[in-house]
């Protein structure tokens, strides 16, 4: 029978609550997702990738067929060497399109064989972003109900 792997990549600095509404949905569809962070060497991150590994790890224990993994260079090098399918996105709103439009055709160019879905997460994240969140946590505000609480913690020791 025929197993769908599918890769959702992204920075995750940190996860937060619409990363895991889309990871939900997405471990619904798929046989296997992996999250998979970007060891991003150009942008200097709140958490490294070590503490993105970690909160991922834990708040994704509850679906077993959901991995954690890091890559680095080309996603459509790395989505081929894990014998994916797909790929998987988020889309928030209009303006997340564009964006989102380019990077799947230009993967498509790379690796014509593998195939980007979208999926929406709930309309209650559609305002909701990593940066964001850190910008908040990091001016003292409240990112309960935004992130789960292992970040919200997390998030409170890195920047007090
Ligand atoms: O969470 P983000 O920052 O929106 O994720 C962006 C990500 C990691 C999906 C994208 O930057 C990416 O795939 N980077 C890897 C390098 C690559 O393959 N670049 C060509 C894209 S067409």
């Amino acid at each position: 029978m025929k197993s769908v792997l599918a890769i959702y990549p992204g920075s995750f600095d940190p996860v937060t609550n619409g990363h895991l509404d889309l990871i939900e949905r997405g471990a619904k569809i798929f046989d296997r997702l992996i999250v998979a962070v970007l060891q991003n060497l150009e942008k200097e991150p709140l958490f490294c990738v070590r503490e993105r590994l970690e909160m991922l790890g834990e708040v994704t224990r509850r679906w077993p067929n959901v991995e954690i993994d890091v890559f680095d260079g080309l996603l459509m090098d790395y989505a081929r060497k894990k014998k994916a399918q797909v790929i998987l996105r988020g889309i928030r709103a209009i303006s997340d399109y564009e964006y989102e439009l380019q990077m799947a055709l230009m993967n498509r160019k790379l690796e014509p064989s593998i195939e980007t879905v979208f999926m929406m997460p709930a309309e209650m994240f559609s305002y909701l972003s990593s940066r964001l969140v850190r910008e908040i946590a990091r001016l003292g505000g409240s990112v309960r109900d935004l992130v789960p609480p292992i970040v919200e913690e997390r998030l409170r020791a890195k920047v007090h």
